[in-house]
């Protein structure tokens, strides 16, 4: 028994990740289609050690495929997933098209996998933005054990988590700079080579950023509307990996200790936290990898109950990629979904 599974957005940081999950993890597949826009038609992808050519999406027919991963952007997303769910097809969407909307679930399957049964209301389930994905991983087995009242994050952001032009700039400028040439600045706002930016996505009426909204809304629909969270979002000159300095506040006690040895146990979590030189990761360890970091765990002496740590983890994998083939998985555990095609 196989499914069919196409990945619209092959072409791109996060489909081309995909690609790579979907071999690595022996995802049950019997089919796997690559689609991108007509400008790749032609173009070959890899998926293990297999070639695909890529298909234009907007002439694939959608009524005999059972999956799909969808990474192409919130306006592709917005035209095609409604179209692309009629046809009997499951989308498991990476952009931020549907992630707040009612009857879309918004699924990390460590932390609201029970929330997955609504996806049949549109055929369209949510992947989180990618800071929200890794945080929510290790908050939630710190939250079912004492209680999260309130969250303080300041992210690190790698330029992978703005598309392919993202990280062709950073290589551009940081080029530019060594050999002297005019630093130009088009995919972000001001230059990334050596330099931070606190700006990611368009400014909101309140003077945060979306990015930042998108990681308040995300926790409370996935985790709980009673935490409140403040982000500040900033993009920093690494290629992947994004990092995140995170201070909680909970209901009830708990040490440094308790949580290391909690976070130890917990699905998708990996604790490296030796206070040595060197102790903890940093994202270029975690590119490549599947697991949620988690280092400098130790106590907030200035609040009650308080506790500050570092969270890494592959902004492409679980950020994106990973996530949505988990999702995928989860579908296909629960008995979900069935192939529409049986085999001969
Ligand atoms: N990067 C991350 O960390 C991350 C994390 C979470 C979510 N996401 C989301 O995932 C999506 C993709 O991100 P990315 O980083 O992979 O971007 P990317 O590297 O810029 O790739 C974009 C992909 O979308 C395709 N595409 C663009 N316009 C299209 C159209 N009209 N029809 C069909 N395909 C089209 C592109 O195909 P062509 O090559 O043919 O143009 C390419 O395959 C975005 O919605 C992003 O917000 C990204």
């Amino acid at each position: 028994m196989g499914f069919k599974v196409a990945v619209a957005g092959a072409t791109g940081n996060v489909g081309r990740e995909m690609l790579n999950i979907l071999e690595e993890r022996g995802f049950p597949a019997a089919e796997v289609v690559a689609l991108a826009s007509r400008r790749s038609v032609g173009t070959e992808v890899s998926y293990g050690d297999r070639t695909l050519k890529v298909r234009a999406l907007d002439n694939y027919d959608f009524s005999d495929t059972d999956i799909c991963l969808m990474s192409a952007g919130g306006n592709v997303s917005k035209e095609w997933s409604p179209r692309i769910g009629k046809q009997g097809c499951v989308v498991i969407d990476n952009s931020s098209a549907w992630r707040y909307d009612a009857d879309v679930p918004l699924i990390v399957p460590e932390v609201n996998p029970e929330a997955i049964t609504q996806f049949s209301r549109r055929n369209i389930i949510a992947n989180p933005n990618c800071s929200t994905a890794q945080l929510l991983v290790a908050l939630k087995p710190l939250h079912d054990a004492a209680t999260i009242k309130r969250v303080v994050v300041a992210t690190y952001q790698s330029v992978s988590g703005a598309g392919k032009e993202g990280m062709d700039e950073l290589f551009t400028q940081t080029r530019a700079v060594f050999v002297a040439d005019p630093v130009e600045a088009k995919k972000f706002t001001k230059r990334i080579a050596f330099n931070v930016i606190p700006h990611i996505d368009v400014f909101m009426d309140d003077g945060s950023t979306k990015e930042e909204w998108k990681m308040v809304a995300e926790t409370k629909k996935m985790l709980d509307p009673k935490i409140k969270l403040t982000a500040t979002c900033v993009r920093v000159p690494v290629f992947i990996g994004h990092s995140e300095a995170v201070n909680i506040e909970f209901e009830k006690p708990i040490t440094a200790d308790e949580a290391r040895e909690i976070l130890r146990e917990a699905p998708g979590c990996l604790v490296i936290d030796k206070r040595e030189n060197g102790g903890y990761v940093t994202p270029i360890e975690c590119a490549g990898e599947d697991a949620t970091y988690i280092s400098r765990i130790r106590e907030d002496s200035t609040i009650d109950n308080g506790l500050n740590m570092w969270i890494v983890s592959d902004n492409l994998r679980k950020g994106a990629a990973l996530n949505a083939v988990q999702i995928a998985e989860l579908l296909i555990e629960r008995g979900l979904i069935q192939p529409k095609q049986k085999a001969a």
